[in-house]
């Protein structure tokens, strides 16, 4: 049983998948994976994003049938059973995103992708079983629940197309 828990950056991956090992849970840190398999380039200048040849995850040594979580903001990308995109409300994204040190570009680029469910389209590209879970105003433990119950079947509440970011959105023009 595989499950890819993906999201834009500051969404909680990180932070979840912890809570998730913190309680005994398998967990794989899917871009570390790909940097040591030679998946991911360096970009040509800093600042700009690192590319993955996300063609070749399948060739990544992942457990095989173990009940696993593999996360990554392109964890979306490897077939799985289930997939989790964890969202954040735009301007908690911002704040979080601030906290990094992140340059103006940089965030807005990523409170876009977060405002059209970017992750969430690319993740219904290629997997059936696809759900979300708003960490904006929750903490990251109660987030790992969500995910579990996720797991265990309870998904009403977590189908996509609930969340919308459209009104915080037109509220910045
Ligand atoms: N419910 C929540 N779940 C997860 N993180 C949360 C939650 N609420 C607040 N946060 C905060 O949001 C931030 C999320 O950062 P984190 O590094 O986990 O994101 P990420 O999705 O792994 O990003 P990246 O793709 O850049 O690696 C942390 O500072 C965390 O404390
Ligand atoms: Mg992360």
């Amino acid at each position: 049983m595989r499950v890819a828990i993906t999201g834009t950056p500051g969404t909680g991956k990180n932070t979840v998948c912890e809570v998730l090992s913190r309680e005994g849970h398998k967990v794989v840190d899917l871009s570390d994976l790909a940097w040591k398999g030679g998946l991911i380039e360096s970009p040509d200048e800093p600042g700009l994003p690192a590319i993955v040849d996300v063609e070749r995850l399948d060739e990544l040594p992942l457990p095989a049938d173990d009940s696993v979580f593999i996360y990554a903001h392109f964890a979306h990308r490897l077939g799985a059973d289930t997939v989790v995109v964890l969202r954040c409300s735009p301007s908690v994204l911002r704040s979080r995103l601030l906290k990094r040190g992140w340059n103006e570009k940089k965030i807005r680029e990523n409170l876009e992708a977060e405002a059209i469910d970017l992750i969430t389209v690319e993740a219904l590209e290629k997997n059936k079983n696809v759900y979300e879970v708003d960490t904006t105003s929750i903490s990251a433990e109660e987030a790992a629940r969500q995910i579990l119950e996720i797991v265990k079947g309870s998904v009403k509440g977590h189908e996509p197309g609930r969340i919308d970011w459209s009104e915080e959105i037109l509220s910045w023009y």
